[in-house]
């Protein structure tokens, strides 16, 4: 019949890539998951079919409307920075030349700078202003790769400017060819009006910041700082508790600067992730690993801040706990602008073998973020999310400093520009 086989020869996919590799990143999948002369093929959002170019079910332009040439170039899944807080006002440039001069990030934040300062900026911040500047930060995000990323509030530390922050990264996802998550952090530092007044800070959390990020749709997570210079583990624990109940999935600031027993915290809890996890100890990556917490690296805060106490990667290798790698994107600890700094940094300065730091931005990041069943990784039906690179090995990725070799991006099976 004519309309069977129009049907039958009409192409079946959108979009082919081959005469390149493939680094699928795929669940079970050997190191990379490496596919020598593959191809990848799109139908509308999802990945449709990859493979070996030889196994294509035939002749590539009867297969797809539009047939592309990698001419060797590799293709991974598109990356994903799962923790920053690119939303902000100012810098912290003076902070910097104080710790230059022998101040410490502790002793900086004991005098009502650090993240204070970050907070008086952002107050003073419109909503377009926010937007703007972290519009800036993002373009350079999505120049190496990115399809995937996070941003948190957590410098406004009062309902108006934490919403604000918020509403500012959503329109970020609406400009932007992104899959954007956001996570509330008004449990960042105590705001300095609430000195001595703790628990109503805390309760203006509980009961009138997260309902009102929840009731108008501005947060998907809830994270608090769980340190000595900012919550206690108790206080961290009504705060993740009260976003729970809200229906926000949890993270957490642990064990960064000071062994809390963040790490375990945050497994009891079930949250997604624990973050930086410099100072977490034994029984908290064994914790983690029991309950499936994602560890989530952050190795710009490791170098800006200087630290010499690298989180316990081995205990997590051996562990089998997930390790993402992200930017941290802050102007505090980690003015770190690039995920592939990120990932050159986890490489050099905590053991990460380049396998595991594009697992971090790949798959692992996605897991943190609960995305690793639709993002994260080239297999058949995920989200169409890749990153096209000119490189001969995906571990280049982890070894140049300085040089983007990012040659395309597409989101949702759509190319992008940046
Ligand atoms: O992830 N550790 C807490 N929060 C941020 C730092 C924010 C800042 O210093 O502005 C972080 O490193
Ligand atoms: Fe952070």
């Amino acid at each position: 019949m004519a309309g069977k086989e129009m049907m039958s020869k009409s192409p079946r996919w959108d979009r082919v890539w081959l005469g390149g590799h493939l680094a699928t990143l795929a669940e079970g999948a050997e190191g990379y998951g490496e596919i020598h002369q593959g191809a990848l093929a799109t139908l509308e959002k999802r990945i449709a079919w990859v493979g070996r170019e030889k196994d294509l079910p035939g002749r590539p332009d009867a297969l797809a409307r539009e047939v592309l040439e990698l001419q060797g170039r590799w293709i991974t899944p598109g990356l994903v920075d799962c923790h920053t807080h690119m939303v902000f006002a100012g810098d912290r440039s003076g902070e910097f030349e104080a710790r230059l001069g022998g101040s410490s990030y502790e002793e900086i934040a004991r005098e009502g700078g650090g993240i204070r300062t970050t907070m008086r900026a952002t107050r003073e911040a419109s909503e377009e202003d926010l937007v703007r500047e972290a519009s800036r930060r993002l373009t350079a995000l999505r120049a190496e790769g990115i399809t995937t990323v996070e941003v948190k509030s957590g410098y406004g530390m009062e309902t108006d400017t934490e919403l604000r922050m918020l509403r500012a990264a959503r329109r970020l996802a609406a400009d932007h060819p992104v899959h954007l998550q956001t996570t509330f952090l008004g449990a960042h530092v105590l705001p300095p009006e609430f000195e001595g007044r703790r628990e109503e800070y805390l309760e203006l959390i509980r009961e009138e910041m997260i309902p009102r990020a929840v009731k108008e749709g501005l947060a998907d997570a809830v994270d608090a700082f769980c340190d000595e210079i900012a919550f206690t583990p108790q206080e961290c624990e009504s705060v993740l508790l009260a976003g729970r109940d809200a229906g926000l999935a949890m993270r957490l600031h642990a064990d960064q600067l000071s062994d809390q027993d963040g790490a375990a915290l945050a497994a009891r809890l079930g949250a997604r992730s624990a973050d930086h996890l410099e100072r977490a100890s034994a029984e908290g990556v064994a914790a983690m690993a029991a309950a499936g917490t994602v560890a989530v690296l952050l190795p710009g805060a490791f170098y800006f801040l200087k630290d010499d106490h690298p989180p316990p990667v081995s205990l997590f290798r051996e562990a089998r706990v997930p390790m993402a790698v992200a930017t941290d994107m802050n102007p505090g600890s980690s003015p770190v602008n690039s995920i592939l700094t990120a990932m050159n940094l986890s490489c050099l300065l905590l053991g990460l073998t380049p396998e595991e730091a594009l697992r971090g931005v790949t798959v692992n990041g996605a897991r943190a973020l609960g995305l690793h069943e639709v993002r994260g990784s080239l297999e058949k039906g995920k989200m169409a999310d890749l990153a096209i690179w000119e490189v001969g090995h995906p571990r280049e990725l982890s070894y140049w400093l300085g040089r983007n070799p990012c040659a395309g991006v597409v989101k949702d099976g759509e190319p992008t520009r940046s």
